[in-house]
């Protein structure tokens, strides 16, 4: 079965963006819905108040997965579904969705990959200070752990947090995402908070779900020099990795927040009390990496600390996000972090959107050979990761279904299936059925190896 081999292929969703049903059995209302609601916020007026309706064709998705030869899913629970309030009140109406989910998935010879963090905060909570405020990481850690009282082991891996990256600095420091703060003290408060919930909730997860695997999501943008010959710009690109990825991986692996990036007026190490540090780098089962694309930057003094000024790839190929097309980067992220980390990788997202019709035929799929080009490019860059001995056990595609792209409403389209959102028509595009012939007749890559079993960690103390 598919399901047995080593290497897992699968594909990624979150519950904002597809599950729509934002009131239903109980859910309380997120920052997101706010956001949405707010003048200017989204780029084509929309809201997720329907989506994907993923929420009620929840089997039909996954009978899309299986028929597909696909072995996982990552999806996330919705907190305002789970604990409308933020705190208080589990409300087992809304866990009993994500049983179904599970139960379904197992049912189809899939393994469920759950995330307890995909962005969309309990609006109480947002009122209280959101994740400027430290209380959000306690009562995070009361959310995961009800999530993991009811799904228990049933889930192969949990997932703390995605991309806290963007939960501290597109939602406090850019504005782009809710609550669309802008305010570079509130931002680092975020970082801390962020890390200490994932700390304090990985803790609660392994004690509930002792058989899954318990981990967390970043998403990883390397920074390039835009001359590599000049060493000013080599440094711009190391202090951008500090800033954006340091600050995250340092305190996970023990190794505490770069002192450089701690010296800053504000910094997130300001906000750590006694023990934080210990909580926040409690062991890892295995670290997911999102990766989409790379940034290249020019040493600007006049800019913010990390004097990093991102500059325009001319001439390389981009999506229609604007994101540059650089499979290789992929490949070099992988190798630093397998030497950096000696966890086990997944690629928890990789994907490509465009600008794509609204409504297809059915006759023929959507021929979007762009998207196909760009995932089979990245996973090529995954295979030559792995055989320079990077520990990578799994991929997922950004996404299994076109969906609500946060700021960028439903304007650009991820999906390897095409949704229609004004009949909910699913169809598989091109990309999907290059996706399953791929995972078809891909040999198993290296002997089954089980990620609850990861490597000891030579070197490390934590
Ligand atoms: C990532 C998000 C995901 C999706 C992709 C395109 O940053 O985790 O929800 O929006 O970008």
């Amino acid at each position: 079965m598919s399901h047995q081999r080593g290497f897992v292929w699968g594909a990624a969703s979150s519950a904002f963006q597809v599950e729509g049903a934002t009131t239903s059995d109980g859910r309380g209302p997120s920052i997101w819905d706010t956001f949405c609601a707010t003048p200017g916020k989204i780029d084509d007026g929309s809201d997720a108040t329907v989506a994907c309706d993923s929420y009620h064709r929840w089997a039909e998705d996954l009978d899309l997965l299986a028929a597909l030869g696909l072995d996982a899913y990552r999806f996330s629970v919705a907190w305002p579904r789970v604990v409308p309030a933020g705190r208080g009140r589990v409300n087992e109406a809304g866990l009993d969705y994500y049983d179904r989910l599970v139960d379904g998935l197992l049912a189809r010879g899939l393994k469920p990959f759950a995330t307890l963090y995909h962005w969309d905060l309990p609006q109480p909570l947002q009122d209280e200070g959101g994740w400027v405020s430290r209380d959000t990481a306690h009562v995070f850690a009361d959310y995961a752990q009800a999530v993991a009282a009811r799904l228990g082991d049933r889930v192969t891996a949990y997932a703390t947090l995605n991309e806290p990256w963007c939960s501290a600095f597109l939602a406090h420091l850019t504005g782009e995402h809710a609550p669309g703060e802008r305010d570079a003290a509130r931002a680092q408060a975020a970082v801390h908070h962020l890390l200490l919930g994932h700390g304090l909730a990985l803790g609660r997860l392994r004690a509930e779900a002792p058989g899954s695997a318990h981990g967390v999501v970043l998403n990883f943008t390397p920074a390039y020099p835009a001359d590599p010959a000049d060493p000013a710009d080599v440094e711009a690109a190391r202090r951008h990795d500090v800033a954006n990825h340091e600050v995250f991986l340092g305190p996970l692996l023990g190794d505490g927040y770069p002192p450089e990036a701690a010296e800053r007026p504000h910094a997130a190490a300001s906000h750590a009390r006694e023990g934080d540090l210990g909580v926040i780098a409690a062991p890892l089962d295995y670290l997911g990496v999102n990766y989409y694309t790379r940034t290249l930057v020019r040493h600007d003094p006049h800019a913010p600390w990390p004097h990093a000024a991102a500059v325009p790839a001319a001439g390389a190929p981009h999506t229609d996000m604007g994101w540059e097309v650089y499979p290789d980067g992929l490949e070099h992220l992988l190798t630093r972090l397998a030497q950096r980390t000696g966890l086990p990788l997944y690629v928890t997202e990789n994907g490509a959107g465009y600008a794509e019709p609204e409504t297809v035929t059915g006759e023929a799929p959507l021929g979007d050979e762009a998207r196909w080009r760009y995932l089979s490019d990245h996973i090529a860059a995954v295979a030559r990761a792995r055989e320079a001995g990077a520990d990578v056990r799994g991929y997922f595609a950004w996404s299994l279904l076109d969906n609500f792209e946060w700021a960028r409403g439903y304007t650009r389209r991820f999906g390897l299936v095409h949704v229609d959102f004004a009949t909910q028509a699913r169809t598989p595009k091109l990309s999907a059925l290059r996706y399953a012939e791929h995972v078809a007749g891909s040999t198993k890559p290296a002997p089954a190896q089980d990620v609850k079993d990861p490597p000891a960690r030579a070197g490390r103390t934590l």
